[in-house]
């Protein structure tokens, strides 16, 4: 694959997916606990297949302007997440994220956006990277301020999921910000 991408964490590795990564996708993509939060609904199998093989598509573009990755927890590589980075705009990304409900709580999210968010600003010299979050969403809107991201406002009926449309809180984290932290 061009461009292939493995990052290491603390106690996450990123990597670009594969189709055998699809049961394991599938544990996070169509779980409604975990697709609650998102901007879609929960996939079956040959969605989440779809998923994988659109994602191995963007990331062969080049420029490439998806980094759409797979978390695993080492020694394993087996799949428990995954963490986005969409280019947009001018050296902008917008971040994503989700893990497995299993995998909550243990810190790997935190570390695999700190990760991402290191490769972007270092890596593929971005300027600002925004997460746009919905409102209710506590551990989200944790994760992104323990990590020093500023609240800017309130996208209104940003995204239609679960059969109705939804705000989002969008954040944002400026590069020189991130250095200074
Ligand atoms: C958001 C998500 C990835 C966070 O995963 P996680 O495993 O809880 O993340 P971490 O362990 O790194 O913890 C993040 C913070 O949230 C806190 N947290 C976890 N569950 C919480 C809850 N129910 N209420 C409040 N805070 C909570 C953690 O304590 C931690 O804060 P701390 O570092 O101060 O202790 C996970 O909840 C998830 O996959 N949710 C569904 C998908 C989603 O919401 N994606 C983001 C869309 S914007």
């Amino acid at each position: 694959m061009n461009n292939a991408i493995c990052l290491e964490g603390e106690s996450v590795t990123l990597r670009d997916f594969t189709l055998e990564d699809t049961d394991d996708v599938l544990k996070i993509a169509g779980d409604d606990r975990v697709t609650r939060w998102l901007s879609y609904d929960s996939r079956d199998r040959d969605g989440v297949r779809a998923m994988l093989e659109g994602a191995a598509t963007r990331a062969k573009e080049i420029p490439r302007n998806e980094y759409y990755l797979a978390v695993a927890a080492p020694p394993s590589d087996n799949v428990i997440g995954f963490c986005r980075i969409g280019l947009s705009g001018v050296q902008a990304g917008k971040l994503g994220y989700a893990l497995a409900p299993t995998e909550w709580g243990k810190g790997y999210a935190t570390d695999a956006a700190k990760t991402l968010i290191q490769f972007g600003f270092q890596d593929l010299g971005l300027h600002r990277i925004s997460a746009a979050i919905g409102p209710d969403n506590a551990p989200s809107i944790k994760l992104v301020e323990a990590l020093g991201f500023t609240r800017e406002g309130v996208l209104r009926d940003h995204v239609f999921t679960n059969g109705a449309w939804r705000d989002s809180v969008l954040f944002s984290l400026l590069e020189q910000e991130w250095q200074a932290r």
